[in-house]
């Protein structure tokens, strides 16, 4: 099954678009530009831009736009009171950041949302403490609206060769001849339960895209800088280079669990994966969804019109009586021979200079971590 062929990308980077007839200007945050990065190269589609009221409203209240397509999450453009009210409606306005243009927004529409609202929909929770909602609230109160041209897209010093659009990881799919492919999202290091599923994934399609999310992320995860490395040594032991490829998904991360695994999936459609992953509590943060409900909501859905099949995989352990990864699938022995290792506390021991166990975590990325961790 090639569902991901069917989707077309919606590109909207316009080079030679002379900005200089284009008086106003707004500075969005890093936030607003990796969702502009996202919308001007196709990872959106079929967004064409940040969301107006109507189809913010249609996201929150039935996880589809407008026209009808699954679409999960608000992606939209907060900016303050002060400088919404001097933009006026039906004018271009540039989008800067660091003082530089990335786009050209078409004023469509500004309007207020009901921040309480969104997040009992988006998150499920109006608590200040998720970090989803937290950031929810201090971003702006109004919401600018309307499709986006792309000036240029933001370039990065450091692994700038893993920053790749969805035209380019399709192509690199098609020039390995893979047919199925499977997306494998992830904000943190890849530990041994993160390997077994992306290789028990493995075992049934052609290759794996291994697309961390490299966006913002609150303040007590293991940063992308650090986890970089990490991947990269990984790869390089216990990975055949063939069969896997990875690039970065620049989004910011909203742990938003089961709708953002959704948004995910539809995402690494449009970069030409046919197949999602979707382990135990997929975008969770503290206790705020269900083990398994990011892998229910995709009951929702019928699989054509996602554009991707997701592959579900239960909650994963090293199990010392069978002496090898398992589930609750694979494995009769009771929770006493199971090692499960938060990931707080792992990042607490990686911060204490502490290698955890080889059955959580390979060796060399616990060295890297600790080694990154130290100089951070
Ligand atoms: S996430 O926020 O990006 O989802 P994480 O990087 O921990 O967090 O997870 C990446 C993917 O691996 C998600 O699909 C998640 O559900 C899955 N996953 C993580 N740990 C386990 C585990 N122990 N067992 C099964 N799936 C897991």
């Amino acid at each position: 099954m090639t569902l991901s062929t069917k989707n077309e990308l919606v590109n909207v980077m316009q080079k030679d678009y002379d900005t200089s007839l284009v008086a106003k200007e707004v500075e969005i945050d890093f936030y607003a530009l990796s969702d502009l990065e996202l919308l001007i190269n196709g990872g959106y589609s079929p967004l064409r831009g940040f969301m107006n009221q109507e189809d913010y409203e249609e996201v929150l209240h039935s996880m589809r736009l407008k026209n009808g397509s699954i679409w999960p999450l608000p992606i939209t453009l907060p900016v303050d009171e002060a400088i919404a009210k001097d933009l006026t409606l039906g004018s271009k306005i540039k989008l800067t950041y660091q003082g530089e243009v990335y786009g050209i927004l078409l004023l469509e529409e500004k309007f207020l949302p009901n921040k309480e609202e969104e997040a009992l929909q988006a998150y499920k929770t109006t608590d200040r403490e998720h970090p989803g909602v937290k950031r929810l609230f201090e971003r702006g109160d109004v919401y600018l609206a309307g499709d986006v041209i792309g000036i240029k897209q933001y370039e990065r010093e450091k692994f700038g060769n893993f920053y790749l659009t969805p035209a380019e990881t399709r192509a690199e799919f098609s020039s390995r001849n893979w047919e199925r492919v499977v997306g494998f999202q992830t904000r943190n290091p890849v530990h041994r339960a993160h390997e077994y599923i992306q290789k028990a994934a493995l075992e049934i399609v052609d290759g794996l895209f291994l697309n961390p999310l490299v966006g913002e992320t609150k303040s007590d995860d293991i940063s992308a800088e650090i986890r970089i490395e990490s991947y990269q040594v990984l790869l390089e032991n216990y990975y055949p280079k063939d069969r896997v490829f990875m690039a970065f998904f620049p989004a910011a991360m909203r742990y938003a669990g089961p709708r953002e695994a959704v948004f995910h999936a539809l995402v690494r459609r449009n970069y030409g994966c046919t197949h999602f992953i979707v382990g135990r509590d997929h975008a969770g943060v503290g206790n705020y969804y269900g083990t398994y409900e990011a892998q229910e909501i995709f009951h929702n859905f019928n699989l054509h019109e996602l554009g991707i099949r997701p592959l579900f995989f239960e909650h994963t352990f090293f199990c010392q009586k069978c002496g090898n990864m398992a589930s609750s699938k694979t494995c009769p022995h009771g929770k006493e021979h199971h090692l499960t290792l938060s990931g707080t506390k792992v990042r607490e021991m990686l911060r204490q200079g502490i290698v955890p166990p080889p059955e959580f975590t390979r060796a060399e990325v616990a060295q890297v971590l600790i080694k990154g961790l130290q100089d951070s």
